[in-house]
């Protein structure tokens, strides 16, 4: 288990290990956008980890070549369908549209 934290939205959620951050989202009916429903084909969930970036599994080439096609990402970006919780370290992570950034 590990606690992902939602920004801007305060929440705090204890995730098991192999969740994606997307399903752990959608748990606390955050609001993600996921219109391929987690095939890594549309970018809409994209996220910022602000923190533990090491709890989170690894970037594979699918989702390296979807946020490759996304404007405004940058180092601390994943697709919140792709990035599942190790349980090894907490996580803090910022949905966008809300009028922050990286
Ligand atoms: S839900 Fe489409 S890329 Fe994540």
């Amino acid at each position: 288990m590990a606690t992902v934290t939602v920004l801007p939205l305060g929440k705090s959620i204890e995730v098991a290990e192999g969740t994606t951050l997307l399903a752990a989202l959608l748990g606390i009916e955050a609001p993600i956008p996921h219109k391929c429903e987690g095939q890594a084909k549309c970018g809409s969930c994209h996220i910022y980890v602000q923190e533990g970036r090491k709890g989170l599994s690894k970037i594979a080439r699918e989702e390296n070549e979807r946020l490759d096609t996304i404007v405004g990402i940058g180092s601390k970006s994943r697709l919140a369908c792709q990035a599942k919780v190790l349980g090894t370290e907490n996580v803090t992570i910022e949905l966008l549209g809300f009028g922050s950034g990286a």
